[in-house]
């Protein structure tokens, strides 16, 4: 059962009876656990909040014990699920004696009306502060910026970012030239400019799309199988995936972006590549043979209502097909009105194998609109199809107190892109913010809802949303490269700037690694390329001969975004990496650290192989002194000289190891894989 694994299994242990009664440690987990699903700021059954201390009043305390005691069925608190152990009643009980003390600072929770982002997004003042950057003068105040990162580690971090994918020689010489030239004639104003120029030349590269799209598949959880027992591909859907790319590069307004995925068909303006934009709808796993027909069907319009909840607006709506939110204010009433939006889709399907959609002759994976009057919708009581509650239409939440303008996809997808709702440029500012600094300005990024944190920096946050949508005009380039010339995100990152250290993500690793040995083979777009599983990660498999064809080298030298991804068998080094959940939107990355990793880096196949084509690259770019070898491999994967120090230590190395070793060193440097 899904939500089993969310409840937080908070169990007061033992708490002595003896010790004082601490409100924070004791009673409030206690209540926040057993009793705030009712008694808390979404639902006040019997008037009565006991989610913070301040709105316990003395008037409640003795019916609250007598509650929690009762024997009597109707009466006992809580009224369902285990009783209250006898130690945490005394506990209660103890603490009730002492007068129910509570710190004067706690915060007591806001209505669900009044949180912060429900509220429509104003744009604050840009604080007094001497920094010009708006960005800077909210981060810095009057306090002076951190210092900008040496040149060289700047150029390597905002290639990194941008492209996943390091500067070429001629690059850091152009740009060590430039900075130069310009520093001698204009000051550290130029440096600015020229860093700007760096940004906006790699903003109009292929490659910063294919960097980038990378981030929005982890979003709508995009694979090139359904998953389950048999694990089937998903027929074309990869023009999806270039989709993506291609409006990446071309700066497609967000707003426009967001209505194509949701309902491109429905537009009067629509073209193939709108209708391929909805191949999102159909991103999901799939169960081809499922045990439960029924219950399938609601399967998958709830991977349709989840993800759009937490890919657009932030909210973990999902969490309303079985019961009402227990956490937010978004009812079961809520969840099915979006069902209601989604269910005219059929699945093109002849029994388990699917079907694609054929528009103008090319091939579309998406679903298809019923015709003629839509499938009526109900509420389904505790989620079970047989059990049929209210009818209900299409409609927004009800806390965001916006209708929609036509009960249909169309009218969902616009009052999402609208520059109304309070939600969707916040949740995209957030993510594009987040990618650039390893975290976001809301750690959570697919929850703002109550149960989200809370923001690091509100202003900031909101100042930039209505600078998306009033002023960049939905454009992400000019986000990106709003948020990349702020001192914020050039300094020196160091433990208390708002950069984190993060390890670069599978794909821009494997990309660097290919760049720098020289075999990335910059084909772009089109059917998945299958890079090479070593033999050990196919024996579990029952058809092990025939569940993964390798492509030809030449092909699996492709950057990594083009790479099949399988539900039931992601390639292990991605996997080893981190690469995203597949079956359900991933708002981050983890960054885990596991020996698999360096196993992975250091010894496994792929890296031998690019070691040895490395090693090759020295020998023909740099002859055979061993000097020149050492310094060119350290500016093709570092970006900077060796250091006399690092330079003995190489020659040493080199006494007896061969430079194809040494190759495999430089790849697992931290510094290869930690973008300074
Ligand atoms: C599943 C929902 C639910 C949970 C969980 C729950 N309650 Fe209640 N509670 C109710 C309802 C409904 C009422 C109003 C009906 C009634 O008085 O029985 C109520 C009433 C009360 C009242 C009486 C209020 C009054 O002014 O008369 C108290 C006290 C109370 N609850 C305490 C608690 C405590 C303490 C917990 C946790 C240990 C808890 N409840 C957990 C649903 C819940
Ligand atoms: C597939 C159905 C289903 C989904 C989806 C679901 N739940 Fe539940 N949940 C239940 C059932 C059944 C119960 C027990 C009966 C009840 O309280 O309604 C329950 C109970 C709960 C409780 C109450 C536990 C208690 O002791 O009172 C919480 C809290 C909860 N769910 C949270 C969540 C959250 C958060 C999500 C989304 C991440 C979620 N649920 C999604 C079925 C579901």
């Amino acid at each position: 059962m899904k939500c089993v694994l969310f409840i937080p299994c908070l169990t007061l242990a033992a708490t002595t009876a003896a010790g004082a009664v601490d409100y924070v440690k004791d009673i409030k987990p206690l209540l926040k656990e057993r009793c705030a699903s009712c008694h808390g700021t979404v639902k006040q059954k019997g008037d009565l909040r006991l989610d913070a201390g301040a709105l316990i009043s003395k008037d409640v305390h003795q019916e609250l014990l007598k509650r929690v005691k009762s024997h009597d069925e109707d009466e006992r608190m809580p009224p369902e699920g285990a009783r209250l152990t006898p130690m945490q009643v005394e506990t209660l009980r103890q603490w009730i004696a002492a007068g129910a003390p509570y710190p004067r600072d706690e915060v007591i929770p806001k209505k669900p009306s009044e949180h912060w982002s429900f509220q429509p997004v104003k744009r604050p003042a840009v604080p007094k502060s001497a920094h010009a950057h708006p960005i800077d003068a909210f981060v810095f105040g009057d306090k002076t910026t951190a210092p900008r990162a040496a040149p060289n580690a700047l150029l390597r971090r905002v290639f990194l970012d941008l492209i996943g994918l390091l500067p070429t020689l001629d690059e850091q010489a152009r740009f060590a030239h430039d900075s130069h030239s310009s520093h001698q004639s204009h000051g550290s104003d130029a440096t600015n400019e020229t860093y700007a120029t760096v940004i906006d030349d790699l903003l109009t590269r292929p490659e910063y799309g294919e960097r980038w799209a990378r981030h929005w598949l982890d979003v709508v959880r995009y694979a090139d199988t359904n998953g389950y027992e048999r694990d089937a591909e998903k027929p074309f859907v990869w023009r999806y995936r270039d989709y993506v790319i291609e409006a990446l590069n071309k700066d497609k307004p967000f707003d426009r972006f967001v209505i194509e995925q949701i309902a491109g068909d429905e537009l009067q303006d629509k073209s193939l590549e709108t209708q391929i934009a909805t191949g999102f709808l159909r991103l999901g796993h799939w169960d081809d043979e499922p045990a439960d027909p029924p219950t399938d069907r609601y399967d998958q319009l709830d991977d349709i209502v989840s993800t759009t909840g937490q890919a657009f607006l932030g909210l973990t709506i999902g969490c309303a097909r079985c019961h009402d939110h227990k956490f937010e204010p978004l009812s079961q009433r809520d969840y099915y009105s979006l069902v209601a939006v989604f269910n005219p889709l059929e699945r093109p399907r002849q029994g388990r194998t699917e079907l694609t959609v054929k528009i103008d002759n090319t091939e579309v994976y998406t679903w298809k609109q019923a015709e003629g009057t839509p499938p009526l919708t109900h509420v389904l009581l505790r989620g079970s199809p047989s059990r049929l509650g209210d009818r209900v239409e299409p409609a927004s939440p009800a806390i965001l107190n916006e209708t929609l303008g036509q009960k249909s996809r169309l009218g969902l997808a616009q009052w999402i892109a609208s520059e109304k709702n309070p939600l969707t440029a916040r949740v995209i500012v957030n993510r594009v913010w987040q990618q650039h600094f390893g975290q976001g300005l809301e750690s959570t990024a697919n929850d703002f809802g109550l149960m989200g944190a809370a923001p690091s920096h509100p202003q900031l946050l909101d100042w930039l949303a209505h600078w998306f949508v009033h002023e960049a005009k939905w454009s992400l380039r000019k986000l990106h490269r709003l948020i990349l010339t702020s001192r914020a995100w050039q300094q020196v990152k160091s433990d208390d700037s708002l950069l984190r250290y993060r390890r670069l993500e599978a794909e821009a690793i494997r990309d660097s690694i290919l760049a720098v040995s020289g075999q990335l083979n910059p084909k772009r777009f089109g059917p998945a390329m299958r890079p090479a599983i070593p033999a050990a990660a196919l024996e579990a498999n029952t058809d092990k001969d025939k569940i993964w064809k390798p492509s030809d080298k030449r092909e699996a030298s492709r950057r990594s975004i083009y790479t099949f991804i399988k539900r039931g068998l992601v390639v292990p080094m991605l996997e080893t990496l981190d690469l995203a959940d597949t079956v359900s939107s991933c708002p981050q990355r983890q960054v885990t650290t596991v020996a698999p990793q360096a196993l992975t880096l250091f010894n496994g196949d792929f890296v031998n192989e690019q070691a040895k084509h490395f090693a090759a690259r020295l020998k023909r770019e740099a002859g055979d002194d061993a000097t020149k070898q050492i310094s060119l491999a350290w500016r093709l994967a570092l970006c900077r000289e060796p250091s006399s120090d690092e330079l003995a230590k190489m020659h040493a190395f080199l006494q007896n190891e061969s430079l194809e070793q040494l190759c495999r060193v430089i790849l697992n440097l931290n510094e290869f894989v930690y973008p300074e």
